[in-house]
Protein backbone atom coordinates (compact mmCIF):
# COMPACT_ATOMS: atom_id res chain seq x y z
CA UNK A 1 0.00 0.00 0.00
CA UNK A 2 1.48 3.34 -0.59
CA UNK A 3 2.71 5.61 2.02
CA UNK A 4 0.93 8.90 3.01
CA UNK A 5 2.84 11.16 1.63
CA UNK A 6 4.72 14.24 4.24
CA UNK A 7 6.50 17.18 3.66
CA UNK A 8 9.68 15.22 4.71
CA UNK A 9 8.95 13.03 1.62
CA UNK A 10 9.57 15.91 -0.66
CA UNK A 11 12.93 16.54 1.07
CA UNK A 12 13.48 12.66 0.73
CA UNK A 13 12.68 12.60 -2.88
CA UNK A 14 15.05 15.47 -3.66
CA UNK A 15 17.73 13.47 -2.17
CA UNK A 16 17.17 10.65 -3.66
CA UNK A 17 16.79 12.04 -7.01
CA UNK A 18 12.98 11.12 -7.76
CA UNK A 19 11.16 13.62 -9.33
CA UNK A 20 8.20 14.84 -7.71
CA UNK A 21 4.76 14.49 -9.61
CA UNK A 22 2.36 17.69 -8.24
CA UNK A 23 -1.75 18.62 -10.03
CA UNK A 24 -4.25 20.94 -8.81
CA UNK A 25 -7.51 19.91 -8.13
CA UNK A 26 -10.82 21.25 -6.80
CA UNK A 27 -13.27 18.65 -5.95
CA UNK A 28 -14.07 15.46 -4.21
CA UNK A 29 -13.80 12.94 -7.34
CA UNK A 30 -11.07 14.46 -8.96
CA UNK A 31 -8.80 14.63 -5.88
CA UNK A 32 -9.77 10.84 -5.50
CA UNK A 33 -8.46 10.11 -8.86
CA UNK A 34 -5.48 12.30 -8.82
CA UNK A 35 -4.86 10.25 -5.48
CA UNK A 36 -5.73 7.38 -7.03
CA UNK A 37 -2.92 7.60 -9.98
CA UNK A 38 -0.07 7.76 -7.69
CA UNK A 39 0.33 11.27 -7.61
CA UNK A 40 2.74 13.29 -4.84
CA UNK A 41 1.30 16.13 -3.84
CA UNK A 42 -2.49 17.83 -4.49
CA UNK A 43 -2.52 21.77 -4.65
CA UNK A 44 -5.67 23.27 -3.96
CA UNK A 45 -4.36 26.37 -5.74
CA UNK A 46 -6.66 29.74 -6.27
CA UNK A 47 -6.50 28.89 -9.92
CA UNK A 48 -9.77 27.65 -8.80
CA UNK A 49 -11.04 30.86 -9.09
CA UNK A 50 -10.58 30.96 -13.05
CA UNK A 51 -10.73 27.26 -13.15
CA UNK A 52 -14.00 26.62 -11.11
CA UNK A 53 -15.79 29.50 -10.28
CA UNK A 54 -15.25 31.77 -13.73
CA UNK A 55 -13.42 35.32 -12.39
CA UNK A 56 -10.79 36.49 -14.62
CA UNK A 57 -8.07 36.49 -12.18
CA UNK A 58 -7.27 34.66 -8.55
CA UNK A 59 -7.72 38.28 -7.22
CA UNK A 60 -11.43 37.55 -6.05
CA UNK A 61 -10.67 34.49 -4.19
CA UNK A 62 -11.35 34.43 -0.29
CA UNK A 63 -10.94 32.43 2.67
CA UNK A 64 -14.03 31.00 2.47
CA UNK A 65 -13.67 30.13 -1.32
CA UNK A 66 -10.09 28.07 -0.01
CA UNK A 67 -11.51 26.45 2.98
CA UNK A 68 -14.70 24.96 1.25
CA UNK A 69 -12.43 23.37 -1.86
CA UNK A 70 -9.71 22.11 0.18
CA UNK A 71 -11.92 20.45 2.65
CA UNK A 72 -13.65 18.43 -0.36
CA UNK A 73 -9.85 17.46 -1.82
CA UNK A 74 -8.63 17.03 2.22
CA UNK A 75 -11.46 14.33 1.87
CA UNK A 76 -10.56 12.42 -0.85
CA UNK A 77 -6.58 12.33 -0.84
CA UNK A 78 -5.35 9.20 1.16
CA UNK A 79 -1.72 9.92 0.25
CA UNK A 80 -1.30 12.48 -1.36
CA UNK A 81 0.00 15.91 0.22
CA UNK A 82 -2.69 18.57 0.27
CA UNK A 83 -1.28 22.09 -0.16
CA UNK A 84 -3.76 24.78 0.26
CA UNK A 85 -2.86 28.01 -1.60
CA UNK A 86 -3.53 30.87 0.84
CA UNK A 87 -6.10 33.52 -1.23
CA UNK A 88 -4.70 37.50 -2.11
CA UNK A 89 -4.72 39.50 0.90
CA UNK A 90 -5.17 36.71 3.64
CA UNK A 91 -1.23 36.81 4.53
CA UNK A 92 -0.06 40.51 3.41
CA UNK A 93 -1.80 42.54 5.96
CA UNK A 94 0.13 40.99 9.03
CA UNK A 95 1.91 37.93 10.55
CA UNK A 96 -0.84 37.46 13.02
CA UNK A 97 -3.86 37.34 9.39
CA UNK A 98 -1.81 35.47 7.97
CA UNK A 99 -1.31 32.85 10.73
CA UNK A 100 -4.67 32.91 11.51
CA UNK A 101 -5.76 32.09 7.85
CA UNK A 102 -2.97 29.60 7.63
CA UNK A 103 -4.06 27.90 10.81
CA UNK A 104 -7.64 27.68 9.34
CA UNK A 105 -6.53 25.82 6.18
CA UNK A 106 -4.59 23.35 8.06
CA UNK A 107 -7.43 22.66 10.98
CA UNK A 108 -11.15 23.41 9.81
CA UNK A 109 -10.26 22.63 5.66
CA UNK A 110 -8.23 19.41 6.42
CA UNK A 111 -4.45 20.39 4.52
CA UNK A 112 -1.17 19.67 5.72
CA UNK A 113 0.37 22.83 4.27
CA UNK A 114 0.02 25.90 3.02
CA UNK A 115 1.22 27.65 -0.21
CA UNK A 116 1.75 31.52 -0.84
CA UNK A 117 3.54 33.67 -3.53
CA UNK A 118 6.20 35.67 -3.15
CA UNK A 119 9.81 35.60 -2.43
CA UNK A 120 12.23 37.87 0.22
CA UNK A 121 9.32 40.30 1.31
CA UNK A 122 7.51 37.25 2.26
CA UNK A 123 10.01 35.45 3.93
CA UNK A 124 9.27 36.72 7.51
CA UNK A 125 5.97 35.12 6.96
CA UNK A 126 6.67 32.03 5.99
CA UNK A 127 9.35 32.08 9.03
CA UNK A 128 6.69 32.87 11.47
CA UNK A 129 4.29 30.33 9.82
CA UNK A 130 6.97 27.26 10.04
CA UNK A 131 7.69 28.47 13.52
CA UNK A 132 4.60 27.39 14.64
CA UNK A 133 4.38 23.90 12.92
CA UNK A 134 2.35 25.35 9.22
CA UNK A 135 4.56 23.74 6.83
CA UNK A 136 4.99 26.68 3.90
CA UNK A 137 5.34 25.65 -0.07
CA UNK A 138 7.24 29.08 -1.37
CA UNK A 139 6.25 30.64 -4.68
CA UNK A 140 8.21 33.18 -7.01
CA UNK A 141 8.65 33.98 -10.42
CA UNK A 142 5.33 34.44 -12.76
CA UNK A 143 2.72 35.07 -9.32
CA UNK A 144 -0.87 35.74 -10.12
CA UNK A 145 -1.68 37.48 -7.09
CA UNK A 146 0.20 40.25 -8.58
CA UNK A 147 -1.44 40.70 -11.64
CA UNK A 148 -2.37 44.47 -11.13
CA UNK A 149 1.32 44.93 -11.12
CA UNK A 150 2.50 43.04 -13.54
CA UNK A 151 0.04 43.75 -16.45
CA UNK A 152 -0.21 40.01 -17.96
CA UNK A 153 0.40 36.67 -17.20
CA UNK A 154 4.26 36.45 -18.71
CA UNK A 155 7.82 34.62 -17.92
CA UNK A 156 9.86 36.45 -15.49
CA UNK A 157 13.53 36.41 -14.71
CA UNK A 158 14.45 37.02 -18.34
CA UNK A 159 16.74 39.86 -17.67
CA UNK A 160 20.23 38.71 -15.59
CA UNK A 161 19.31 41.47 -12.64
CA UNK A 162 15.48 39.81 -12.57
CA UNK A 163 17.06 36.61 -12.70
CA UNK A 164 19.64 36.99 -10.23
CA UNK A 165 16.53 38.40 -7.82
CA UNK A 166 14.68 35.29 -8.18
CA UNK A 167 17.78 33.42 -6.99
CA UNK A 168 17.90 35.60 -3.85
CA UNK A 169 14.35 35.33 -3.72
CA UNK A 170 14.67 31.09 -3.30
CA UNK A 171 17.60 31.38 -1.42
CA UNK A 172 15.37 33.53 1.36
CA UNK A 173 12.15 31.31 1.22
CA UNK A 174 14.77 28.02 1.89
CA UNK A 175 16.28 30.70 5.03
CA UNK A 176 12.61 31.25 6.16
CA UNK A 177 12.05 27.22 5.96
CA UNK A 178 9.59 26.40 3.25
CA UNK A 179 9.99 23.03 2.81
CA UNK A 180 9.49 23.26 -1.25
CA UNK A 181 9.44 26.08 -3.91
CA UNK A 182 7.11 26.45 -7.02
CA UNK A 183 8.73 28.19 -9.93
CA UNK A 184 6.45 29.41 -11.90
CA UNK A 185 7.05 30.68 -16.10
CA UNK A 186 10.76 31.08 -15.40
CA UNK A 187 13.50 30.20 -17.91
CA UNK A 188 14.64 27.07 -17.61
CA UNK A 189 18.38 28.34 -17.31
CA UNK A 190 16.90 29.99 -14.35
CA UNK A 191 15.27 27.27 -12.91
CA UNK A 192 17.91 24.80 -12.87
CA UNK A 193 20.12 27.36 -11.59
CA UNK A 194 17.76 27.54 -8.30
CA UNK A 195 17.32 23.56 -8.15
CA UNK A 196 21.31 22.89 -8.25
CA UNK A 197 21.44 25.69 -5.25
CA UNK A 198 18.66 25.70 -3.00
CA UNK A 199 17.86 21.84 -0.75
CA UNK A 200 14.65 21.84 -0.99
CA UNK A 201 12.78 20.41 -3.73
CA UNK A 202 11.67 23.22 -6.51
CA UNK A 203 8.16 22.66 -8.05
CA UNK A 204 8.17 23.53 -11.79
CA UNK A 205 5.31 24.74 -14.38
CA UNK A 206 6.78 26.41 -17.32
CA UNK A 207 10.41 26.43 -16.11
CA UNK A 208 12.06 23.62 -17.57
CA UNK A 209 12.72 19.89 -17.18
CA UNK A 210 15.36 20.25 -14.34
CA UNK A 211 13.55 21.35 -11.26
CA UNK A 212 12.98 18.43 -9.11
CA UNK A 213 8.88 18.22 -9.72
CA UNK A 214 6.64 19.22 -12.11
CA UNK A 215 2.94 20.88 -11.19
CA UNK A 216 -0.04 21.54 -13.38
CA UNK A 217 -3.63 22.53 -13.44
CA UNK A 218 -5.67 19.40 -13.85
CA UNK A 219 -7.58 21.13 -16.52
CA UNK A 220 -5.18 22.00 -18.65
CA UNK A 221 -3.72 18.31 -18.38
CA UNK A 222 -7.22 16.81 -19.23
CA UNK A 223 -7.95 19.17 -22.05
CA UNK A 224 -10.93 20.61 -20.16
CA UNK A 225 -9.27 24.50 -20.43
CA UNK A 226 -10.11 26.54 -23.37
CA UNK A 227 -7.41 28.03 -23.79
CA UNK A 228 -4.35 26.41 -22.17
CA UNK A 229 -1.31 28.34 -21.41
CA UNK A 230 1.57 27.42 -24.04
CA UNK A 231 3.70 25.26 -21.57
CA UNK A 232 0.95 22.81 -20.53
CA UNK A 233 0.76 19.73 -21.61
CA UNK A 234 -2.62 17.57 -22.72
CA UNK A 235 -2.94 14.36 -21.89
CA UNK A 236 -6.38 13.76 -22.94
CA UNK A 237 -9.63 15.74 -24.33
CA UNK A 238 -12.07 15.19 -22.13
CA UNK A 239 -13.66 18.56 -23.05
CA UNK A 240 -14.87 17.27 -26.27
CA UNK A 241 -15.61 13.88 -24.85
CA UNK A 242 -18.40 15.11 -22.27
CA UNK A 243 -19.83 16.74 -24.48
CA UNK A 244 -20.31 13.57 -26.72
CA UNK A 245 -21.95 11.85 -23.41
CA UNK A 246 -23.94 15.22 -23.52
CA UNK A 247 -25.22 15.18 -26.50
CA UNK A 248 -25.91 11.49 -26.32
CA UNK A 249 -28.22 12.03 -23.53
CA UNK A 250 -30.20 14.41 -24.72
CA UNK A 251 -30.41 12.45 -27.90
CA UNK A 252 -31.82 9.38 -25.63
CA UNK A 253 -34.05 11.23 -23.47
CA UNK A 254 -35.83 13.00 -26.81
CA UNK A 255 -36.30 9.61 -28.70
O1 LIG B 1 -3.08 28.31 -8.13
C1 LIG B 1 -2.43 27.46 -8.76
O2 LIG B 1 -2.98 26.55 -9.40
C2 LIG B 1 -0.97 27.55 -8.71
C3 LIG B 1 -0.19 26.63 -9.60
C4 LIG B 1 -0.31 27.02 -11.00
C5 LIG B 1 1.22 26.51 -9.16
O3 LIG B 1 -0.46 28.35 -7.99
Amino acid sequence: MPMRVTVDTFRDMKKAGEKIAMLTAYDYPTAALVDAAGVHGILVGDSLGMIMLGYESTIPVTMQDMIHHTKAVARAAKNALVVADMPFMSYQVSQEEALRNAGRLIQEAGASAVKLEGGRVMAPVVRRLVEVGIPVMGHIGLTPQWINELGSYKVQGKTPEEAERLFQDALALQEAGAFSIVLECIPAPVAKRITEAVDVPTIGIGSGRDCDGQIQVITDLLGLTEKPPKHARQYASLASEIKKALERFVQDVQT
